[in-house]
């Protein structure tokens, strides 16, 4: 048996002899323990951090002595008398082995090292950047061996990092001569390597060792908002995360009325285009300038987007878009370079990397949704719905992944009610009414108190209440389901039937009075029946898509439900199921995710093989198309009353009792069947 040194590892457990005098960073090489190095071990960079233990280790079975290791060098103290090195650590590549040690790799110096994230049910990232930086000594040109100055660079690569082809563009040749002239023969390089790539590319080109870092954006390009997230290349930590207003809303507010923009102004298409990239480029200059970065450092960009937003960005007509049969230029994942979609804000090489789209009306969004919840690896059947304008629906385990996506329209974000707000400070958020009194009270955005607090008026006073917003509308029709208010068909009870004075006449029907600021000059905010039955259409139109993937499915409940998107965060789980959102199920079952579809963006930025990943299960997920299904207008007929008109609900009934109320004394006058389909 080998008597040289024992060194183990941790925390990957991976262990090795290997002769006295090999340094740390080789043995680890050698065992393909995950520790990370930039500058190939010549002491500069400092990533290669590392912290020997001592002492009895009956688990390993060794004893480390405190000569486990060579002393600190002059290459450790420099740096640590510079920098500073924190208590306990060396460089891996300056210590080397003497006897049996043990070895920590702290999540700093891992290449792969997990972003965990906090909120439980969502998945962590491990890191696997495209785009990293590698530190190369190149050989100086010599009369007698006549080779240019990027074949020295490349042979440097192979030889010192094994990095086989190496290609790059004319931004990083015209300055290369220059850079490594400057940097005495050594330089920094951005390697970019694509998930499909046989070969790497040069992004750009630092003189000696870079200091710096690469950063990439995660973009979410929403039809009404466009949210950005600048990320660490080699952590994963977002630096900043920003949101503008997409100024293409000035062209129609939903995407439907985008595309008649487009069909009906010739131009149309090429002016959108210009907007959204204009409006991209600010917000990545901002997030920049927030974070103190040099855009130039941005390497990379990975948007999520529905279809119609993909063909925008990328310059494409979406008049195809408008009308059956739905037809994408390309449903494929895209990479492309910063020039290509004009995006002055980062790298002038930058290399961005579009999600693929799902079909026609299932965009890149909803990949990015299966890529963050992955229901393809789900042992449960779990129903995602990413609440937006435009509901993103997956249905799914293990065995088998549905997508579709229902023409949900703006309600559930404040549009179409007469009180509604975007979520903004003001908004009225959360609402609960006696079911005995019938009196409310509710919260704002901005503060976390009652509105029947005595200090909630103080609390409130810089933005007072201004109107609700889709979650509070939501909580607010539930109630007043919940408390006698509205009956099973949406219809408002007068004054006399509900017993309040808050019921007032509006012309033929009724409306609930939730707050009255008019004595202060404020506004009076009240739930008409108007907003009742836009809230109908909003939420028929959510369950019937989730019904329909049901069907295909050949499933009657579900198992978990996730709510998804900014504003499927907010919605309270029991008022969703109140007003019969969502199908059916334990309430102990429903989760929120965030802003899922972000999420996936930001793993892709941050994992290559994610976007191999992605690829191959969008092509495993079933379309379903809502707008040629008859089924799909059945369903939503049937979902118009609150909660349903035939599903029993079993698990909603085991928590509340909806009162038996109707209000409908006049004769159906209501346009309770009718449906307006739309997209956007
Ligand atoms: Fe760069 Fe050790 S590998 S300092």
């Amino acid at each position: 048996m080998s008597t040289d040194p024992l060194v183990i590892f941790t925390p990957s457990g991976k262990r090795g002899r290997f002769p006295a005098g090999t340094p740390v960073l080789t043995a680890a090489r050698q065992l393909g323990v995950d520790l990370d190095s930039v500058c190939g071990g010549r002491g500069i960079c400092s990533k290669c951090q590392i912290t020997p233990s001592y002492g009895e280790f009956s688990k390993h079975g060794v004893t480390v002595a405190e000569d486990a290791l060579t002393e600190f060098n002059e290459v450790e103290a420099r740096y640590d008398r510079i920098r500073g090195l924190k208590e306990g650590r060396r460089l891996g590549c300056q210590a080397k082995v003497q006897r049996d040690v043990v070895i920590d790799v702290p999540p700093e110096s891992q290449v792969h090292k997990q972003v965990v994230r906090k909120e439980a049910t969502m998945r962590d990232i491990v890191m696997d950047p495209a785009t990293r930086l590698y530190y190369v000594e190149v050989a100086e040109p010599d009369m007698h061996e006549p080779t240019g100055d990027l074949e020295r660079l490349q042979r440097a690569l192979a030889e010192q990092w094994e990095i086989g082809e190496v290609r790059t563009g004319m931004a990083v040749l015209r300055k290369l001569q220059p850079v490594v002239r400057k940097g005495n023969w050594t330089a920094t390089v951005a390697l970019y390597k694509g998930h499909n790539d046989t070969h790497d590319t040069i992004l750009d080109i630092w003189p000696g060792f870079f200091e710096g870092r690469l950063y990439g954006l995660a973009i979410d390009l929403g039809s009404t908002t466009i949210a950005a997230h600048l990320t660490d290349l080699r952590n994963g930590s977002v630096l900043h995360s920003a949101g503008v207003m997409n100024p293409q809303i000035r062209f129609g507010e939903d995407l439907m009325s985008r595309v008649s923009y487009a069909m009906m102004n010739p131009g149309g298409d090429v002016e959108m285009t210009a907007v959204v990239r204009g409006a991209i480029n600010a917000l990545a200059q901002s997030l920049a300038a927030e974070a103190a970065i040099d855009p130039g450092q941005v390497m990379e960009a990975v948007f999520v987007c529905n279809p119609v937003m993909h063909h925008l960005l990328l310059g494409i007509d979406p008049v195809e878009l408008g009308q059956a049969p739905f037809a994408l230029a390309t449903s494929n994942a895209l990479s492309l370079t910063a020039p290509d979609l004009e995006l002055t804000a980062m790298n002038p090489s930058g290399r961005v990397y579009i999600l693929p789209c799902i079909a026609g009306h299932v965009g890149a969004d909803c990949a990015a949704v299966a890529l963050s919840e992955e229901p393809h690896k789900s042992d449960d059947l779990v129903l995602i719905v990413d609440v937006g304008t435009n509901a993103e629906i997956l249905l799914g385990d293990k065995s088998r992944v549905l997508a579709c996506s229902s023409p949900t329209g703006p309600a559930f974000e404040g549009a179409q009610i007469s009180s509604g707000q975007r979520a903004a400070p003001g908004a009225i958020e959360r609402v609960e009414i006696d079911p005995a009194t019938k009196e409310s009270r509710f919260r704002v955005i901005g503060s976390d108190l009652w509105s029947d607090d005595p200090a909630f008026a103080e609390a409130i006073g810089a933005t007072g209440v201004s109107g609700i917003c889709g979650s509070g509308i939501i909580e607010a029709v539930a109630e007043m389901r919940m408390a006698g208010i509205v009956d099973g068909s949406g219809l408002i009870g007068s004054a006399e039937q509900v017993g309040t004075p808050r019921c007032e006449a509006t012309g033929r029907t009724h409306s609930y009075l939730l707050f009255d600021g008019s004595a202060e000059g404020g506004p009076r905010i009240s739930v008409t029946q108007g907003d009742i039955r836009a809230i109908q259409l909003a939420k028929s139109a959510l369950y019937a898509g989730a019904r329909l993937l049901m069907d295909e499915m050949g499933v009657d409940k579900v198992e978990r439900v996730v709510l998804a998107g900014a504003f499927g965060a907010h919605i309270s789980p029991k008022h969703a199921m109140v007003l019969g959102m969502i199908p059916d199920a334990p309430l102990d079952r429903v989760f929120s995710a965030g802003n899922a579809a972000g999420t996936g963006a930001r793993i892709a930025l941050c994992n290559v093989a994610s976007r191999r990943e992605i690829e191959e299960t969008v092509h495993r997920i079933t379309k379903v198309e809502t707008a040629i299904e008859p089924r799909f207008q059945e369903h939503f007929v049937a979902a118009n009353a609150i909660p349903h008109a035939t599903a029993p609900f079993p698990e909603l009934h085991k928590i509340v009792t909806l009162p038996d109320v109707s209000f409908n004394t006049a004769g159906s006058g209501e346009d309770g069947g009718r449906r307006r389909r739309r997209r956007g």
